[in-house]
């Protein structure tokens, strides 16, 4: 082992974590370099350990203590470079903040982020889960993703499309994507691109505003939406929406829709239609509902939270309920979208 490796023994990660479910990573890691990055992954691999990687900890849940390294990753630094057609190629950094990033590139002039203001975690994060709200995905700005490979230690860039990008989902949540570790996000953003101003919330106060439309009003109504609605990570702790919006097909769909005139939902391309998980929840009235250290927000059904400070498990026999409940009642099986460890 390289002796000037900051290694840290028995760490206990509920910090680092949104939801803040206590649990102990044996060695940890903040990783602030490419060099640092690769020495962690010998330190692991000599003891034969595994890695868990960990960016802002917004969408993660430990169920139980990690006998491994958590390499944390600190990389920063964010570059602009302004392009001729008045576009500008933005690269950040893994570690860098999301959503200062999203007000940095704002407070420049530039479109595309602007929807995805206040979504807690980091850069590197983002690519994971594709994250999305009000009608944007990262997807949709995103050109490239620098990685580095787990197997080999070597680097490379992966394009848009090698990402494999679909709802709150991509190649690195699949087994084939799993070995890389992202290392810098880059994105086209420019001046001109039309806002996307569409989804229900969001049109409603840019409506009651009356306020001219730019990047900088979108995205204050953004934030006053998200804050109105989804409990601030640092006063009560939770990892966003917990469920992803489940898929059906058309007969399902027809089916729910007879029984439940009011059931939200967005019709899809293929004739398929996403059902809005939060809705179902909470028509199964669990909004608000608490058990011992967690429960169910009282404003956003979709979100589980621990105010008690409750243990991993807690929270994920909380959501075996809802599911079970949510299969019982709609017939509809919800899929957990932040990343478990261990999974299933
Ligand atoms: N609804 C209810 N009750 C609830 C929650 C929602 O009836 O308790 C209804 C709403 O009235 C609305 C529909 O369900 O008709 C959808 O609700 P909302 O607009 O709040 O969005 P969502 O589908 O619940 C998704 C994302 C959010 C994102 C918002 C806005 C997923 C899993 N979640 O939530 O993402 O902010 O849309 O785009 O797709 C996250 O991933 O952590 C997250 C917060």
């Amino acid at each position: 082992m390289n002796s000037s490796l900051p290694v840290q023994e028995n760490v206990d990660l509920a910090p680092l974590l949104t939801l803040r479910t206590p649990a102990q990573a044996r060695f940890y890691l903040c990783a602030q370099s490419i060099a640092e990055i690769r020495q962690g992954l010998e330190f692991a691999r000599a003891r034969d350990l595994p890695v868990l990687l960990l960016g802002g900890g917004s969408n993660l849940i430990l169920v139980e203590d990690f006998d491994g390294l958590v390499l944390h990753l600190g990389l920063k630094g964010v570059t602009y470079t302004p392009q001729e057609d008045g576009s500008c190629i933005v690269r950040a950094a893994a570690g860098e903040n999301w959503h200062e990033l999203v007000t940095n590139t704002v407070a420049r002039g530039y479109r595309g982020l602007e929807n995805l203001a206040l979504i807690p975690g980091t850069v590197g994060a983002a690519p994971v889960q594709n994250i999305g709200a009000y009608g944007v995905e990262l997807k949709d700005t995103l050109t490239r993703v620098e990685v580095l490979d787990r197997r080999t230690f070597q680097c490379r860039t992966l394009t848009n499309p090698e990402c494999g990008f679909s709802y709150r989902n991509s190649l690195f949540k699949t087994s084939d994507g799993q070995h890389f570790i992202i290392l810098a996000v880059e994105f086209r953003l420019d001046r001109s691109r039309p806002l996307q101003v569409g989804y229900g919330d969001l049109a409603r106060v840019l409506e009651s505003r009356g306020a001219e439309m730019t990047e900088a009003s979108v995205m204050q109504a953004v934030m006053e939406i998200r804050r109105s609605k989804l409990p601030d990570p640092k006063l009560i702790p939770n990892v966003g929406s917990f469920f992803m919006n489940p898929i059906v097909d058309c007969r399902q769909f027809q089916h729910l829709q007879q029984q439940y005139p009011q059931i939200a939902h967005y019709p899809l391309h293929d004739g398929r239609h996403k059902l809005a998980a939060g809705w179902l929840i909470d028509q199964a009235g669990w909004k608000g509902y608490r058990e011992g250290n967690v429960g169910v927000h009282d404003r956003q059904a979709l979100v589980l939270i621990n105010p008690g400070q409750g243990r991993g498990s807690e929270v994920i026999e909380l959501a075996r309920k809802i599911q079970r409940d949510i299969l019982q009642r709609f017939g509809v099986a919800l899929n957990i979208e932040p990343v478990r460890v261990p999974g299933d």
